[in-house]
Protein backbone atom coordinates (compact mmCIF):
# COMPACT_ATOMS: atom_id res chain seq x y z
CA UNK A 1 0.00 0.00 0.00
CA UNK A 2 3.00 2.25 0.93
CA UNK A 3 2.69 3.29 -3.01
CA UNK A 4 -0.28 5.61 -1.65
CA UNK A 5 0.26 6.19 1.43
CA UNK A 6 2.14 9.55 0.80
CA UNK A 7 0.06 11.32 3.61
CA UNK A 8 0.66 8.81 6.54
CA UNK A 9 3.06 8.24 8.99
CA UNK A 10 1.76 4.89 9.49
CA UNK A 11 1.37 1.65 7.46
CA UNK A 12 -1.84 0.29 8.09
CA UNK A 13 -2.49 -2.24 10.86
CA UNK A 14 -2.68 -6.28 9.76
CA UNK A 15 -6.29 -6.38 10.79
CA UNK A 16 -7.00 -3.78 8.76
CA UNK A 17 -5.15 -4.82 5.98
CA UNK A 18 -7.37 -8.17 6.26
CA UNK A 19 -10.45 -6.89 6.66
CA UNK A 20 -9.93 -4.51 4.29
CA UNK A 21 -8.31 -6.72 1.10
CA UNK A 22 -10.28 -7.78 -1.88
CA UNK A 23 -7.56 -9.55 -3.93
CA UNK A 24 -8.61 -12.71 -2.42
CA UNK A 25 -11.98 -12.65 -4.85
CA UNK A 26 -11.37 -9.88 -7.13
CA UNK A 27 -8.20 -11.46 -9.08
CA UNK A 28 -10.78 -12.63 -11.64
CA UNK A 29 -10.87 -9.18 -12.60
CA UNK A 30 -7.49 -9.49 -13.83
CA UNK A 31 -8.17 -9.96 -17.47
CA UNK A 32 -10.74 -6.80 -17.67
CA UNK A 33 -8.01 -4.63 -15.90
CA UNK A 34 -5.82 -5.13 -17.79
CA UNK A 35 -7.21 -4.62 -21.08
CA UNK A 36 -8.74 -1.44 -19.53
CA UNK A 37 -5.87 -0.32 -18.49
CA UNK A 38 -4.08 -1.35 -21.93
CA UNK A 39 -6.88 0.88 -23.64
CA UNK A 40 -6.30 3.72 -21.00
CA UNK A 41 -2.83 3.95 -21.54
CA UNK A 42 -3.50 4.12 -25.45
CA UNK A 43 -5.36 7.21 -24.90
CA UNK A 44 -3.12 8.74 -22.66
CA UNK A 45 -0.53 7.81 -25.83
CA UNK A 46 -2.89 9.39 -28.35
CA UNK A 47 -3.91 12.26 -26.47
CA UNK A 48 -0.02 13.29 -25.83
CA UNK A 49 -0.62 12.71 -22.16
CA UNK A 50 2.24 10.27 -22.29
CA UNK A 51 4.67 9.53 -24.92
CA UNK A 52 4.07 6.68 -26.97
CA UNK A 53 7.14 5.42 -25.91
CA UNK A 54 6.00 5.05 -22.15
CA UNK A 55 2.64 3.60 -23.34
CA UNK A 56 4.54 1.05 -25.23
CA UNK A 57 6.55 0.43 -21.65
CA UNK A 58 2.89 -0.07 -20.75
CA UNK A 59 1.36 -2.16 -22.28
CA UNK A 60 4.58 -4.32 -22.59
CA UNK A 61 4.53 -4.56 -19.21
CA UNK A 62 0.64 -5.42 -18.98
CA UNK A 63 1.26 -8.09 -21.31
CA UNK A 64 3.52 -9.89 -19.57
CA UNK A 65 1.74 -9.41 -15.61
CA UNK A 66 -1.78 -11.01 -18.02
CA UNK A 67 0.78 -14.00 -18.82
CA UNK A 68 2.26 -14.67 -15.45
CA UNK A 69 -1.52 -14.40 -13.70
CA UNK A 70 -2.80 -16.89 -16.20
CA UNK A 71 0.37 -18.76 -15.53
CA UNK A 72 -0.47 -18.86 -11.72
CA UNK A 73 2.93 -16.87 -11.39
CA UNK A 74 2.43 -13.94 -10.42
CA UNK A 75 2.42 -13.03 -6.73
CA UNK A 76 -0.62 -11.63 -5.51
CA UNK A 77 0.12 -9.55 -2.03
CA UNK A 78 -2.95 -9.24 0.11
CA UNK A 79 -1.29 -5.78 1.59
CA UNK A 80 -1.72 -4.17 -1.96
CA UNK A 81 -5.37 -4.66 -1.27
CA UNK A 82 -6.93 -5.18 -4.07
CA UNK A 83 -6.10 -6.47 -7.68
CA UNK A 84 -5.88 -3.00 -9.38
CA UNK A 85 -2.97 -1.86 -6.64
CA UNK A 86 -0.92 -5.50 -7.55
CA UNK A 87 -1.12 -4.93 -10.87
CA UNK A 88 0.55 -1.56 -10.60
CA UNK A 89 2.33 -2.13 -8.06
CA UNK A 90 3.64 -5.35 -10.36
CA UNK A 91 4.31 -2.87 -13.66
CA UNK A 92 6.11 -0.59 -11.92
CA UNK A 93 8.35 -3.59 -10.01
CA UNK A 94 8.92 -4.41 -14.20
CA UNK A 95 9.13 -1.28 -16.00
CA UNK A 96 10.01 1.37 -13.63
CA UNK A 97 9.22 4.65 -12.63
CA UNK A 98 6.77 4.87 -16.43
CA UNK A 99 4.81 2.40 -14.60
CA UNK A 100 3.86 5.42 -12.35
CA UNK A 101 2.07 7.12 -15.11
CA UNK A 102 -0.56 4.48 -15.83
CA UNK A 103 -2.74 6.06 -13.16
CA UNK A 104 -2.97 9.35 -14.95
CA UNK A 105 -6.43 10.95 -14.89
CA UNK A 106 -7.43 7.18 -13.97
CA UNK A 107 -9.23 6.65 -10.39
CA UNK A 108 -9.91 3.23 -8.80
CA UNK A 109 -13.42 4.17 -8.52
CA UNK A 110 -13.79 4.70 -12.44
CA UNK A 111 -10.81 1.67 -12.75
CA UNK A 112 -12.69 -0.73 -10.89
CA UNK A 113 -16.69 -0.09 -12.00
CA UNK A 114 -15.27 -0.25 -15.54
CA UNK A 115 -13.23 -3.79 -14.40
CA UNK A 116 -17.07 -4.91 -12.99
CA UNK A 117 -19.15 -3.76 -16.28
CA UNK A 118 -15.89 -5.95 -18.83
CA UNK A 119 -16.44 -8.71 -16.78
CA UNK A 120 -20.87 -8.53 -16.07
CA UNK A 121 -20.97 -8.07 -19.97
CA UNK A 122 -18.81 -11.14 -20.43
CA UNK A 123 -21.08 -13.23 -18.18
CA UNK A 124 -24.48 -11.96 -19.33
CA UNK A 125 -23.52 -12.85 -22.90
CA UNK A 126 -22.32 -16.48 -21.17
CA UNK A 127 -25.53 -16.97 -19.31
CA UNK A 128 -27.90 -15.92 -22.38
CA UNK A 129 -25.87 -18.81 -24.29
CA UNK A 130 -26.25 -21.30 -21.22
CA UNK A 131 -30.01 -20.48 -21.30
CA UNK A 132 -30.11 -20.87 -25.07
CA UNK A 133 -28.55 -24.59 -24.76
CA UNK A 134 -31.07 -25.73 -22.28
CA UNK A 135 -33.59 -24.20 -23.84
CA UNK A 136 -32.38 -26.16 -27.08
CA UNK A 137 -32.73 -29.36 -24.71
CA UNK A 138 -36.59 -28.51 -23.93
CA UNK A 139 -37.03 -28.46 -27.33
CA UNK A 140 -35.50 -32.09 -28.13
CA UNK A 141 -37.47 -33.04 -24.92
CA UNK A 142 -40.69 -31.65 -26.28
CA UNK A 143 -40.12 -33.22 -29.73
CA UNK A 144 -39.68 -36.50 -28.51
CA UNK A 145 -43.11 -36.06 -26.42
CA UNK A 146 -45.27 -34.48 -28.62
CA UNK A 147 -47.86 -37.41 -28.40
CA UNK A 148 -47.04 -38.26 -24.71
CA UNK A 149 -49.99 -37.36 -22.14
CA UNK A 150 -49.53 -36.47 -18.55
CA UNK A 151 -51.99 -34.59 -16.59
CA UNK A 152 -51.96 -30.73 -15.83
CA UNK A 153 -52.02 -30.06 -12.63
CA UNK A 154 -53.52 -27.09 -10.27
CA UNK A 155 -53.36 -26.90 -6.58
CA UNK A 156 -50.95 -29.88 -7.59
CA UNK A 157 -54.54 -31.94 -7.85
CA UNK A 158 -55.11 -33.21 -11.53
CA UNK A 159 -56.76 -30.85 -12.89
CA UNK A 160 -56.61 -32.09 -17.21
CA UNK A 161 -54.44 -33.43 -20.04
CA UNK A 162 -52.06 -32.36 -21.53
CA UNK A 163 -49.26 -33.07 -23.68
CA UNK A 164 -45.83 -33.69 -21.99
CA UNK A 165 -44.70 -31.14 -25.06
CA UNK A 166 -46.57 -28.84 -24.01
CA UNK A 167 -45.47 -28.88 -20.52
CA UNK A 168 -41.81 -28.61 -21.43
CA UNK A 169 -42.36 -25.65 -23.70
CA UNK A 170 -44.14 -23.85 -20.27
CA UNK A 171 -40.53 -23.69 -19.36
CA UNK A 172 -39.30 -22.72 -22.57
CA UNK A 173 -41.07 -19.47 -22.41
CA UNK A 174 -40.33 -18.42 -19.55
CA UNK A 175 -36.00 -19.04 -20.21
CA UNK A 176 -37.10 -17.01 -23.56
CA UNK A 177 -38.02 -14.31 -20.86
CA UNK A 178 -34.76 -14.63 -19.22
CA UNK A 179 -33.17 -14.53 -22.01
CA UNK A 180 -34.79 -10.98 -23.16
CA UNK A 181 -34.24 -9.60 -19.28
CA UNK A 182 -30.38 -10.40 -19.50
CA UNK A 183 -30.55 -8.75 -23.15
CA UNK A 184 -32.42 -5.67 -21.95
CA UNK A 185 -30.11 -5.78 -18.91
CA UNK A 186 -26.83 -5.73 -21.26
CA UNK A 187 -27.85 -2.47 -23.03
CA UNK A 188 -27.68 -0.58 -19.50
CA UNK A 189 -24.52 -2.11 -18.85
CA UNK A 190 -22.42 -1.25 -22.06
CA UNK A 191 -22.19 2.32 -20.74
CA UNK A 192 -18.34 3.37 -20.54
CA UNK A 193 -17.39 4.35 -16.94
CA UNK A 194 -13.52 5.13 -17.65
CA UNK A 195 -12.79 8.77 -17.62
CA UNK A 196 -15.39 9.55 -14.40
CA UNK A 197 -12.19 10.03 -12.13
CA UNK A 198 -12.64 9.69 -8.54
CA UNK A 199 -15.93 11.49 -9.21
CA UNK A 200 -15.50 14.77 -10.17
CA UNK A 201 -14.46 13.90 -14.15
CA UNK A 202 -10.67 14.08 -14.73
CA UNK A 203 -8.72 17.29 -15.75
CA UNK A 204 -6.87 15.75 -18.92
CA UNK A 205 -7.98 15.99 -22.02
CA UNK A 206 -8.82 12.79 -22.55
CA UNK A 207 -10.92 10.84 -25.70
CA UNK A 208 -13.60 8.57 -24.16
CA UNK A 209 -15.01 8.28 -26.66
CA UNK A 210 -11.93 6.14 -28.20
CA UNK A 211 -11.61 4.04 -24.85
CA UNK A 212 -15.80 2.99 -25.38
CA UNK A 213 -14.80 2.03 -28.85
CA UNK A 214 -12.09 0.31 -28.00
CA UNK A 215 -13.65 -1.87 -24.86
CA UNK A 216 -16.69 -2.36 -26.73
CA UNK A 217 -18.68 0.17 -25.10
CA UNK A 218 -22.09 1.38 -27.02
CA UNK A 219 -22.25 4.60 -24.76
CA UNK A 220 -20.35 6.47 -22.44
CA UNK A 221 -21.49 7.87 -18.99
CA UNK A 222 -22.82 11.12 -18.70
CA UNK A 223 -21.84 11.74 -15.04
CA UNK A 224 -19.30 10.94 -13.47
CA UNK A 225 -20.73 10.76 -9.78
CA UNK A 226 -23.59 8.79 -11.20
CA UNK A 227 -21.16 6.73 -13.27
CA UNK A 228 -18.52 5.80 -10.35
CA UNK A 229 -21.26 5.29 -7.74
CA UNK A 230 -23.65 2.91 -9.77
CA UNK A 231 -24.04 -1.07 -9.06
CA UNK A 232 -27.27 -1.19 -10.71
CA UNK A 233 -26.08 -3.12 -13.78
CA UNK A 234 -24.95 -5.65 -10.56
CA UNK A 235 -28.53 -6.04 -9.26
CA UNK A 236 -29.83 -6.11 -12.27
CA UNK A 237 -27.68 -9.33 -13.35
CA UNK A 238 -28.50 -10.43 -9.88
CA UNK A 239 -32.60 -9.92 -10.30
CA UNK A 240 -32.37 -11.44 -13.80
CA UNK A 241 -30.64 -14.64 -12.67
CA UNK A 242 -33.14 -15.02 -9.43
CA UNK A 243 -35.73 -15.15 -12.01
CA UNK A 244 -33.72 -17.52 -13.90
CA UNK A 245 -33.55 -19.42 -11.00
CA UNK A 246 -36.93 -19.23 -9.52
CA UNK A 247 -37.37 -21.22 -12.99
CA UNK A 248 -35.28 -23.66 -12.60
CA UNK A 249 -35.76 -24.32 -9.27
CA UNK A 250 -40.05 -24.75 -9.96
CA UNK A 251 -38.80 -27.42 -12.82
CA UNK A 252 -36.34 -28.87 -10.16
CA UNK A 253 -39.33 -29.34 -7.63
CA UNK A 254 -41.57 -31.09 -10.59
CA UNK A 255 -38.11 -33.21 -11.70
CA UNK A 256 -38.35 -34.42 -7.62
CA UNK A 257 -42.05 -35.01 -7.29
CA UNK A 258 -41.49 -36.59 -11.00
CA UNK A 259 -38.90 -38.98 -9.75
CA UNK A 260 -40.99 -40.27 -6.14
CA UNK A 261 -42.41 -43.66 -6.24
CA UNK A 262 -45.26 -41.14 -6.18
CA UNK A 263 -45.71 -39.89 -9.68
CA UNK A 264 -43.15 -42.21 -11.05
CA UNK A 265 -43.32 -40.65 -14.33
CA UNK A 266 -39.30 -40.03 -15.12
CA UNK A 267 -36.13 -41.49 -13.96
CA UNK A 268 -33.33 -39.70 -13.71
CA UNK A 269 -29.45 -41.01 -15.24
CA UNK A 270 -28.03 -42.55 -12.73
CA UNK A 271 -24.91 -39.82 -13.99
CA UNK A 272 -27.35 -37.10 -12.57
CA UNK A 273 -28.64 -39.04 -9.00
CA UNK A 274 -26.18 -40.04 -5.61
CA UNK A 275 -27.01 -42.93 -3.47
CA UNK A 276 -27.46 -42.89 0.37
CA UNK A 277 -24.92 -43.62 2.83
CA UNK A 278 -27.24 -46.07 4.65
CA UNK A 279 -30.27 -46.94 2.54
CA UNK A 280 -28.93 -49.00 -0.46
CA UNK A 281 -32.48 -48.61 -2.28
CA UNK A 282 -32.19 -45.19 -2.65
CA UNK A 283 -31.64 -42.73 -5.91
CA UNK A 284 -32.06 -39.36 -4.85
CA UNK A 285 -32.47 -36.47 -7.78
CA UNK A 286 -29.64 -34.25 -5.53
CA UNK A 287 -28.83 -32.04 -8.73
CA UNK A 288 -32.58 -30.78 -8.97
CA UNK A 289 -33.09 -30.23 -4.97
CA UNK A 290 -29.68 -28.19 -5.23
CA UNK A 291 -30.77 -26.35 -7.79
CA UNK A 292 -33.59 -25.57 -5.77
CA UNK A 293 -31.65 -24.79 -2.60
CA UNK A 294 -29.38 -22.45 -4.52
CA UNK A 295 -32.07 -20.33 -5.48
CA UNK A 296 -31.89 -19.46 -1.96
CA UNK A 297 -28.23 -18.13 -2.02
CA UNK A 298 -29.05 -16.25 -5.39
CA UNK A 299 -31.73 -14.33 -3.92
CA UNK A 300 -29.50 -13.85 -0.77
CA UNK A 301 -27.11 -12.09 -2.61
CA UNK A 302 -29.17 -9.79 -4.67
CA UNK A 303 -31.24 -8.61 -0.93
CA UNK A 304 -27.62 -8.18 0.13
CA UNK A 305 -26.51 -5.76 -2.85
CA UNK A 306 -29.89 -3.95 -2.41
CA UNK A 307 -29.13 -3.72 0.97
CA UNK A 308 -25.79 -2.85 0.59
CA UNK A 309 -26.95 -0.21 -1.59
CA UNK A 310 -29.39 1.37 0.69
CA UNK A 311 -28.80 4.67 2.09
CA UNK A 312 -25.42 5.21 0.27
CA UNK A 313 -24.64 8.97 -0.11
CA UNK A 314 -22.82 10.06 -3.71
CA UNK A 315 -20.31 9.12 -4.94
CA UNK A 316 -17.93 6.21 -4.44
CA UNK A 317 -18.23 4.70 -0.42
CA UNK A 318 -16.10 1.68 0.26
CA UNK A 319 -19.04 -0.65 0.89
CA UNK A 320 -19.46 -0.65 -2.83
CA UNK A 321 -16.40 -3.37 -2.43
CA UNK A 322 -19.11 -6.18 -1.18
CA UNK A 323 -20.91 -6.16 -4.69
CA UNK A 324 -17.80 -8.40 -5.58
CA UNK A 325 -18.88 -11.84 -3.76
CA UNK A 326 -22.28 -11.93 -4.34
CA UNK A 327 -22.10 -11.14 -7.94
CA UNK A 328 -19.42 -13.18 -8.47
CA UNK A 329 -21.14 -16.23 -6.49
CA UNK A 330 -24.27 -15.69 -8.46
CA UNK A 331 -22.80 -16.03 -11.99
CA UNK A 332 -21.52 -19.09 -10.96
CA UNK A 333 -24.15 -20.47 -9.49
CA UNK A 334 -26.37 -19.76 -12.46
CA UNK A 335 -23.85 -21.07 -14.77
CA UNK A 336 -22.98 -23.95 -12.98
CA UNK A 337 -27.07 -25.10 -12.33
CA UNK A 338 -27.96 -24.18 -16.22
CA UNK A 339 -25.15 -26.59 -17.03
CA UNK A 340 -26.07 -29.35 -15.34
CA UNK A 341 -29.55 -28.72 -16.32
CA UNK A 342 -29.08 -29.40 -19.71
CA UNK A 343 -27.14 -32.48 -18.44
CA UNK A 344 -30.18 -34.00 -16.23
CA UNK A 345 -32.97 -33.36 -18.76
CA UNK A 346 -30.86 -34.44 -22.07
CA UNK A 347 -31.07 -37.68 -20.05
CA UNK A 348 -33.97 -37.99 -18.37
CA UNK A 349 -35.96 -40.90 -19.39
CA UNK A 350 -40.08 -40.00 -19.42
CA UNK A 351 -41.95 -43.19 -18.60
CA UNK A 352 -44.47 -42.72 -21.26
CA UNK A 353 -46.96 -45.36 -20.53
CA UNK A 354 -46.78 -44.23 -16.06
CA UNK A 355 -47.52 -40.56 -17.81
CA UNK A 356 -50.46 -41.68 -20.14
CA UNK A 357 -52.07 -43.67 -17.59
CA UNK A 358 -52.20 -40.86 -15.00
CA UNK A 359 -53.39 -39.00 -17.70
CA UNK A 360 -55.88 -40.62 -18.88
CA UNK A 361 -57.33 -40.65 -15.71
CA UNK A 362 -61.09 -39.99 -16.61
CA UNK A 363 -62.00 -37.61 -13.71
CA UNK A 364 -59.68 -34.92 -15.77
CA UNK A 365 -62.19 -34.65 -18.18
CA UNK A 366 -64.93 -33.65 -16.13
CA UNK A 367 -64.65 -29.84 -17.85
CA UNK A 368 -64.68 -31.81 -21.37
CA UNK A 369 -68.07 -33.21 -19.99
CA UNK A 370 -69.14 -30.21 -18.98
CA UNK A 371 -68.56 -28.84 -22.61
CA UNK A 372 -70.18 -31.62 -24.31
CA UNK A 373 -73.31 -30.42 -21.50
CA UNK A 374 -72.92 -27.19 -23.27
CA UNK A 375 -72.97 -28.12 -26.67
CA UNK A 376 -76.10 -29.81 -26.48
CA UNK A 377 -77.39 -26.69 -25.27
CA UNK A 378 -77.16 -26.87 -21.58
CA UNK A 379 -76.13 -23.81 -19.73
CA UNK A 380 -72.43 -23.88 -18.48
CA UNK A 381 -73.58 -23.25 -15.06
CA UNK A 382 -75.88 -25.90 -14.63
CA UNK A 383 -73.83 -28.71 -16.91
CA UNK A 384 -71.11 -27.69 -14.01
CA UNK A 385 -73.23 -28.55 -11.39
CA UNK A 386 -74.40 -31.96 -13.30
CA UNK A 387 -70.95 -33.42 -13.93
CA UNK A 388 -69.78 -32.40 -10.46
CA UNK A 389 -73.06 -34.42 -8.95
CA UNK A 390 -71.88 -37.80 -11.94
CA UNK A 391 -68.18 -37.24 -10.34
CA UNK A 392 -69.18 -37.57 -6.86
CA UNK A 393 -71.67 -40.72 -7.89
CA UNK A 394 -68.38 -42.27 -9.91
CA UNK A 395 -66.16 -41.68 -7.06
CA UNK A 396 -68.32 -43.12 -4.74
CA UNK A 397 -68.88 -46.15 -7.09
CA UNK A 398 -65.18 -46.43 -7.26
CA UNK A 399 -65.87 -46.17 -10.81
CA UNK A 400 -64.01 -44.38 -13.49
CA UNK A 401 -66.03 -41.54 -15.53
CA UNK A 402 -65.70 -43.88 -18.98
CA UNK A 403 -67.15 -47.16 -16.67
CA UNK A 404 -70.82 -45.35 -16.11
CA UNK A 405 -73.32 -46.75 -18.51
CA UNK A 406 -75.28 -44.32 -20.38
CA UNK A 407 -78.42 -44.44 -17.82
CA UNK A 408 -76.12 -43.63 -15.65
CA UNK A 409 -75.29 -40.32 -17.24
CA UNK A 410 -78.51 -39.57 -17.97
CA UNK A 411 -79.88 -39.30 -14.70
CA UNK A 412 -77.86 -36.55 -13.99
CA UNK A 413 -78.78 -34.89 -17.63
CA UNK A 414 -81.05 -36.19 -20.16
CA UNK A 415 -78.76 -34.49 -22.66
CA UNK A 416 -76.20 -36.97 -22.40
CA UNK A 417 -76.11 -39.37 -25.66
CA UNK A 418 -73.95 -42.29 -27.01
CA UNK A 419 -71.49 -40.06 -28.47
CA UNK A 420 -70.55 -39.30 -25.04
CA UNK A 421 -67.75 -42.00 -25.09
CA UNK A 422 -66.14 -40.01 -27.38
CA UNK A 423 -64.83 -38.30 -25.10
CA UNK A 424 -61.04 -39.01 -24.31
CA UNK A 425 -57.74 -37.74 -23.00
CA UNK A 426 -57.14 -37.40 -26.55
CA UNK A 427 -60.29 -35.74 -27.25
CA UNK A 428 -59.75 -33.48 -24.54
CA UNK A 429 -56.03 -32.41 -25.85
CA UNK A 430 -57.14 -31.93 -29.52
CA UNK A 431 -60.01 -29.61 -28.34
CA UNK A 432 -58.00 -26.85 -27.26
CA UNK A 433 -57.00 -25.88 -30.08
CA UNK A 434 -56.16 -21.84 -29.54
CA UNK A 435 -52.89 -20.24 -30.06
CA UNK A 436 -51.39 -21.34 -26.68
CA UNK A 437 -53.08 -24.64 -26.26
CA UNK A 438 -52.27 -28.18 -25.65
CA UNK A 439 -53.97 -29.36 -29.16
CA UNK A 440 -51.37 -31.49 -30.97
CA UNK A 441 -51.67 -28.76 -33.78
CA UNK A 442 -50.72 -26.06 -31.43
CA UNK A 443 -47.86 -27.69 -29.52
CA UNK A 444 -46.41 -29.27 -33.06
CA UNK A 445 -46.52 -24.74 -34.07
CA UNK A 446 -45.42 -24.05 -30.77
CA UNK A 447 -42.39 -26.44 -31.07
CA UNK A 448 -41.39 -24.89 -34.79
CA UNK A 449 -41.83 -21.69 -33.79
CA UNK A 450 -39.18 -22.86 -31.04
CA UNK A 451 -36.81 -24.69 -33.20
CA UNK A 452 -36.85 -21.38 -35.71
CA UNK A 453 -36.49 -19.14 -32.94
CA UNK A 454 -33.17 -21.25 -31.36
CA UNK A 455 -31.65 -21.01 -35.18
CA UNK A 456 -32.05 -17.59 -35.62
CA UNK A 457 -29.76 -16.86 -31.68
CA UNK A 458 -27.12 -19.21 -33.01
CA UNK A 459 -27.09 -17.80 -36.30
CA UNK A 460 -27.18 -13.95 -34.38
CA UNK A 461 -24.15 -15.22 -32.27
N1 LIG B 1 -11.30 -2.59 -4.08
C1 LIG B 1 -12.14 -1.44 -4.28
C2 LIG B 1 -13.54 -1.91 -4.60
O1 LIG B 1 -13.70 -3.02 -4.95
C3 LIG B 1 -11.62 -0.65 -5.42
C4 LIG B 1 -11.97 0.80 -5.34
C5 LIG B 1 -11.24 1.42 -4.22
N2 LIG B 1 -11.45 2.80 -4.18
C6 LIG B 1 -11.15 3.51 -3.08
N3 LIG B 1 -11.42 4.75 -3.13
N4 LIG B 1 -10.69 2.94 -2.00
O2 LIG B 1 -14.49 -1.16 -4.51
Amino acid sequence: MSQIRGRFKKEPDESVLAYSASIQYDRRLYPYDIAGSIIHATMLAKQGIITEDEAGLIVGGLTEIAKEISQGKFRFKVELEDIHMNIEARLIEKIGDVGKKLHTARSRNDQVVLDMKLFAKDAIVHSIAYILELQGTLVNLASAHKDTIIPGYTHLQRAQPVLLAHHFLAYFEMLGRDIERFQDCLDRVDVLPLGSGALAGVAYNIARQFVAKELGFRRISQNSMDAVADRDFIIEYEACASLCMMHLSRLAEEIVLWSSSEFDFVELDDAYTTGSSIMPQKKNPDVAELARGKTGRVYGNLMALLTTMKGLPLAYNRDMQEDKEGFFDTVDTLMATLEVFNGMLSTLRVKTDKTTSAGRQSYMLATDMADYLVKKGVAFRTAHAAIGKLVCYAIKNDKGLSELTLKEYQKFSPAFKKDVYKITAESSITARDNTGGTAYKQVMRQITAAKKNLKESSNDE
